[in-house]
């Protein structure tokens, strides 16, 4: 049955305490990235140097926190991830603590309390100070000590008032889009140096998982993975091999070493194959890593569909949307159902804990003459996405709860502004926030604990 007909059991209700929320991350809304002491990135370097659209300014959330912890509080959400910028807090990577950009962080998270909002900081959302990849960034094993003593400077800051901590965002974009396919920072193109990278982000998340534990054992640690389940184009047994391999290479290579301490045999027999002994991988490294996490942060968007055909030095093909299947803006497939079965497969072979880090689309609406932003797709995506998350609940996947990605149009990395993701429309020019249809829906369906219909009438609230 399709997760969105609504079964005699369906309640399409969510546990109490469920956690309702946006996500964002320091970089993309941020700006103010000279203010206070900040260090630039390697996202800094990187739209430099490759002429993009960059965060300099991005939504001056900075400046504008309490203004947007305002609005969540309208909307009814009782948490937000945001993430700690590495560069405005220890601007130098290592060394020297930037009292000023922790103070940042410091009243952040008491105007969250103060509006009742739980803050959910991610420790590593891509902005690494650039003074460490001078260093070598996450090519240096060094980069996880760093990250290691960074991460406690943020508990002895924060510690006493954050409970759930984030380690390091999505190893699996940073390492293929950074280091395989050179479209995010910092723009290298090499496998064996992605999987070395993938690793030490990996032991980044594991170091920093020890330390939470060591200094403060009832807070609840996770890592945000990006979960993209892998579909077969037809029932020939190659295709289903190969979506099987590109599930290792995209899923199980984070999933597993993280919950069962070890890498999928079948994924390191082929990157093997391809680049020669993981010779970087230490003892002692995997029981770091594979010390259980508290929850899996998953952050949904889509499914990958493929077929078995040698593409880019990999056994598979990546084939672009089906025909018929509704997209997204950015052309991504919009397939709730998959997000349902993501769930109960995490469920099913991993036991663990979920917590819904990211979830959204892209769906460029703009204020009409009214100054109504209407971005119906993305009211129907999210009541729907919401459905086959409740039907995964009832099912027993056991959820903390939903964050939306993102609260705010934000800098969609290499893809600038151009694709808006956020549930609050961000005027570019006068950093104007309305709030478009989605919010007032999702504001309803939060009241309710329940998803509701998406009426015109609640919707168009004013
Ligand atoms: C994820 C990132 C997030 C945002 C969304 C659209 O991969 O974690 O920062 O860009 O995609």
């Amino acid at each position: 049955m399709s997760p969105n007909e609504p079964s005699e059991q369906a309640t399409n209700t969510f546990p109490s305490g469920f956690l309702w929320g946006a996500a964002t991350s320091s970089y993309q809304v941020e700006g103010a990235v000279r203010e206070d002491g900040r260090q630039p990135s390697i996202w800094d370097t990187f739209t430099v140097e490759r002429g993009m659209d960059s965060g300099e300014t991005a939504c001056d959330h900075y400046h504008r926190w309490p203004a947007d912890a305002d609005l969540m509080a309208q909307l009814g959400m009782n948490a937000y991830r945001f993430s700690l910028a590495w560069p405005r807090i220890v601007p130098d990577g290592t060394g020297a603590v930037n009292r000023a950009g922790l103070a940042h962080y410091d009243r952040m998270v008491d105007g969250l309390l103060e509006r009742g909002i739980t803050p959910v900081p991610t420790l590593y959302h891509w902005d690494l100070p650039q003074a460490l990849q001078d260093r070598g960034g996450w090519t240096n094993r060094g980069t996880t000590d760093a990250f290691a003593a960074y991460t406690e400077v943020c508990l002895d800051a924060l510690g006493d008032r954050v409970d759930t901590w984030l380690t390091v965002n999505e190893p699996w974009v940073v390492s293929v889009l950074g280091y395989r396919l050179g479209l995010h920072a910092p723009g290298e193109r090499d496998l064996r140096t992605s999987l070395l990278v993938a690793h030490h982000l990996l032991l980044a998340h594991g170091v920093a998982t020890q330390r939470i534990r060591e200094r403060r054992p009832t807070a609840r640690v996770g890592i945000p993975l990006s979960l993209f389940p892998n579909y077969p184009v037809t029932d020939d047994p190659a295709d289903a091999a190969a979506a099987w391999g590109s599930d290792g290479y995209t899923n199980r290579w984070f999933l597993d070493p993280v919950l069962r301490g070890r890498y999928p045999a079948d994924t390191v027999e082929l990157f093997e194959r391809l680049v020669g002994p993981m010779d970087w991988v230490q003892p002692g490294d995997l029981d770091l890593i594979g010390a259980r996490p508290d929850l899996i942060g998953v952050n949904y968007y889509t499914r990958r569909r493929i077929s078995a055909a040698p593409t880019d030095g990999l056994p598979w093909r990546v084939l672009p949307a089906q025909a018929g299947v509704p997209v997204t803006d950015s052309g991504w497939e919009d397939v709730p159902e998959v997000f349902y079965d993501l769930l109960v497969r995490l469920y099913r072979d991993y036991d663990v804990p979920l917590l819904i880090t990211e979830n959204g689309g892209v769906w460029n609406a703009e204020p009409d003459p009214d100054g109504r932003v209407r971005d119906t797709g993305r009211v129907h995506a999210l009541r729907e996405h919401l459905l086959a998350l409740s039907r995964a609940v009832d099912d027993g996947a056991q959820v903390l709860g939903y964050l939306h990605w993102s609260l705010l149009d934000n800098l969609e990395w290499a893809e600038g502004y151009t694709q808006r993701f956020g549930l609050v429309h961000v005027d570019r020019a006068t950093q104007r926030r309305t709030l478009k249809d989605s919010a007032h829906y999702y504001a309803a369906v939060i009241a309710a604990n329940q998803v509701v219909d998406a009426t015109d009438d609640v919707a168009g609230k004013p």
